[in-house]
């Protein structure tokens, strides 16, 4: 396999996103048989999410969404998305066959090229024993900084009764004053704001947006998903973590979710103690947050659980 026989070119529309979700697959799933893990299953909720967030990143970020290809078969990809301030790689896979011969790092400088400055935040989640792309994102500036906690836990209808006044939940919608304490609250917690993926996560049809308001503001938000993840969530104060997970837990059983999944910031302790006081049991993924640099209040903070944005 010689690098030479290999193109390069930005993904052209649907028919590049079931490609690279199988490629991510075949990709993932080798390197979790290398480290005797369970294979990930090409689940509907899996899928559904994958293309929706593939559709999401080519309307907003075409140029940060790159395949690579041999005779012409989709070999690699990687998609960075940037918003004002913070870059992150999305995803970054190779298959198998075709890994060690330089497409990888190739697709990680395409992908760097577009809307990242050297004032930018730039951000990529790994798999923690996952050497080669550790080493390689650190050789491009972005350094191990947090473990991220997968936990699972059983959802259950919590005691919601709450002294008056106390912080309560309502329903997101995407209007404009939701829109606006969206990003308020992105900016007093991760240091940026990304209106354009909000709209993209209200819109999906299997989550919801919880807004916590406390004496008539709002004070943190959640998205919860009927597949099962809750994430992101993010709250002005810690102190209003454990109503927002009682909430979106709440929101999660009476819909029908038996288990909910949770990526957590390892100082996170607020939102770890909620959750493993309530039977959340550790997940066998382990995955670090890598950044150029330090930012955001990331113990107020919960990642995605259900698909590859930050
Ligand atoms: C991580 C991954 C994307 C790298 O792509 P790749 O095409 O195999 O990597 P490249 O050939 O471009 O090599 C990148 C660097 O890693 C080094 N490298 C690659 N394979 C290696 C190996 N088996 N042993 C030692 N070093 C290796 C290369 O020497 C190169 O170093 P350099 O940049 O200093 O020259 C690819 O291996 C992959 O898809 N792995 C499985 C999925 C995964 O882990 N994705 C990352 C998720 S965050």
């Amino acid at each position: 396999m010689i690098n030479g026989s290999v193109t390069y070119r930005r993904a052209c529309g649907p028919q590049d996103f079931s490609v690279t979700y199988e490629l991510f697959l075949r990709a993932a799933n080798d390197l979790r048989t290398r480290s005797h893990r369970e294979q990930l299953a090409d689940t509907i909720a899996r899928r559904t999410r994958a293309l929706a967030f593939r559709q999401h990143a080519f309307t907003h970020d075409g140029d940060g969404f790159w395949l690579a290809e041999a005779n012409g078969q989709a070999v690699g990809f990687g998609i960075a998305t940037a918003r004002p301030d913070f870059w992150h790689l999305n995803a970054l896979h190779v298959l198998p066959g075709f890994q060690a011969n330089g497409i990888g790092r190739t697709l990680l400088h395409r992908c760097m090229e577009y809307g990242r400055g050297p004032e930018v935040v730039s951000t990529v989640i790994s798999e923690a024993s996952q050497p080669i792309s550790n080493a390689l994102y650190a050789r491009h500036g972005m350094y191990q900084w947090l473990p991220l906690v997968h936990i699972q836990c059983p959802t259950f209808p919590a005691d919601l009764r709450r002294p008056a006044g106390a912080a309560a939940p309502r329903p997101g919608k995407p209007d404009a004053p939701t829109l606006a304490a969206l990003d308020s609250i992105d900016q007093a917690v991760l240091g940026f704001m990304r209106g354009v993926d909000h709209r993209f996560w209200i819109e999906l049809e299997d989550q919801s947006l919880l807004l916590l308001v406390a004496r008539d503001e709002p004070v943190g938000y959640a998205y919860v998903s009927r597949f099962g993840g809750i994430g992101p969530c993010a709250t002005r104060s810690t102190r209003y973590l454990p109503s927002l997970l009682d909430y979106s837990v709440t929101w999660a059983a009476e819909h029908g979710v038996q288990r909910a999944s949770f990526v957590v910031p390892g100082l996170a302790s607020a939102s770890l103690r909620y959750l493993l006081e309530r039977g959340g049991q550790y997940d066998a993924d382990m995955t670090v947050l890598l950044t150029s640099k330090p930012f955001g209040r990331m113990d107020h903070y919960l990642l995605p659980a259900n698909d590859a944005l930050f």
